[in-house]
């Protein structure tokens, strides 16, 4: 694949790789990535953006010792892929690279995972990458292979007011809005109307402060489910599985801070926003 549009990997300090491996690993995280490894079919199974590998460890509680078990992992950073490498994970190799660069062989894989990373892609880089990275991986596919797809879904028809409690927090909006001129805010009595999703968007991101600056220009909700399932069909893929649910990480501090309701006061912080996709290549299974 073309490889001149990859952003740089982004650089944190050692105090945030320490709290990013710490959520990475955390029960909370782990118990999550179980969920996810009891769609994986097959033996030689792709994971990009694969963290510490964590999904791996995972699947391999529930995998027979005997079974060939070929599995790759793909991590921009090198120091979370240094970090995945060092825990030795049995038939697990970890390529540093950027997903778009990987030189994806044909119909090799039974599965391909990608979680949580789908969301950083689409805003770092321009659509025909991202559809050319989709077609790369259906070829990478063997027929009757599935994706398995987690991240964040766009929902523009709730239309929600937002109230903000918390005065830094308003001033966070100030500069999320600036970053972000799509995402609009209409004053609306004490606080704002938007689209859940712009909403979302915002209020998600202000649990994430000592990576700001990043996470503000990010789509936390990159697709609408229709889209995602248009792109299955496109690439000649049924979709199996479609699970949606909320975000429930920081609940409690979201609370305190915000209102998030439907315009006639229904509470709808946690309304789904997050889904897990499963799609099948077409073909022998
Ligand atoms: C939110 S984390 C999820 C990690 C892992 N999938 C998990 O759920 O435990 C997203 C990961 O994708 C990696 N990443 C982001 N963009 C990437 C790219 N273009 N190529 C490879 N990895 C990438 C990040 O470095 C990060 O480790």
């Amino acid at each position: 694949m073309d490889n001149t549009l990859f952003t740089e990997e982004r650089q944190r300090t050692k105090k945030q790789y320490e709290q990013y491996f710490f959520y990475l690993d955390s029960r909370e995280h782990r118990a999550f990535l179980r969920t996810i490894a009891t769609h994986i079919t097959g033996e030689k199974i792709l994971d990009l953006g694969c963290g510490t590998a964590g999904l791996f460890e995972e699947l391999l509680i529930t995998r027979k010792k005997s079974e060939q078990l070929t599995l790759i992992g793909i991590e921009q950073s090198e120091v979370i892929a240094q970090k995945a490498r060092d825990k030795s994970i049995p038939h697990t190799t970890i390529i540093n690279a950027p997903v778009c660069s990987f030189d994806f062989p044909q119909e090799s894989f039974d599965s391909i995972i990608m979680v949580s990373i789908l969301h950083e892609l689409v805003s770092s880089h321009k659509l025909p990458i991202i559809a050319q990275l989709f077609a790369c991986l259906w070829q990478a596919l063997k027929p009757g292979g599935k994706l398995i797809i987690h991240d964040g879904f766009r929902n523009d028809t709730i239309v929600a007011n937002l109230q903000i409690h918390n005065y830094d927090k308003r001033i966070l909006l100030d500069s999320f809005r600036e970053a972000r001129p799509d995402a609009y805010f209409y004053p609306y009595g004490a606080g704002f109307v938007s689209s859940l999703t712009h909403i979302f968007d915002f209020v998600h991101k202000c649990y994430y402060l000592e990576n700001w600056e990043h996470e503000v220009k990010e789509y936390y909700y990159p697709m609408s489910l229709e889209a995602y399932s248009l792109m299955f069909g496109a690439l000649g893929c049924t979709t199996l599985t479609v699970k949606m649910y909320p975000e429930t990480e920081h609940v409690h501090e979201i609370k305190k801070d915000f209102s998030i309701t439907s315009l006639l006061g229904a509470p709808l912080e946690l309304a789904d926003c997050n889904c897990l996709l499963v799609a099948q290549k077409n073909g022998k299974t």
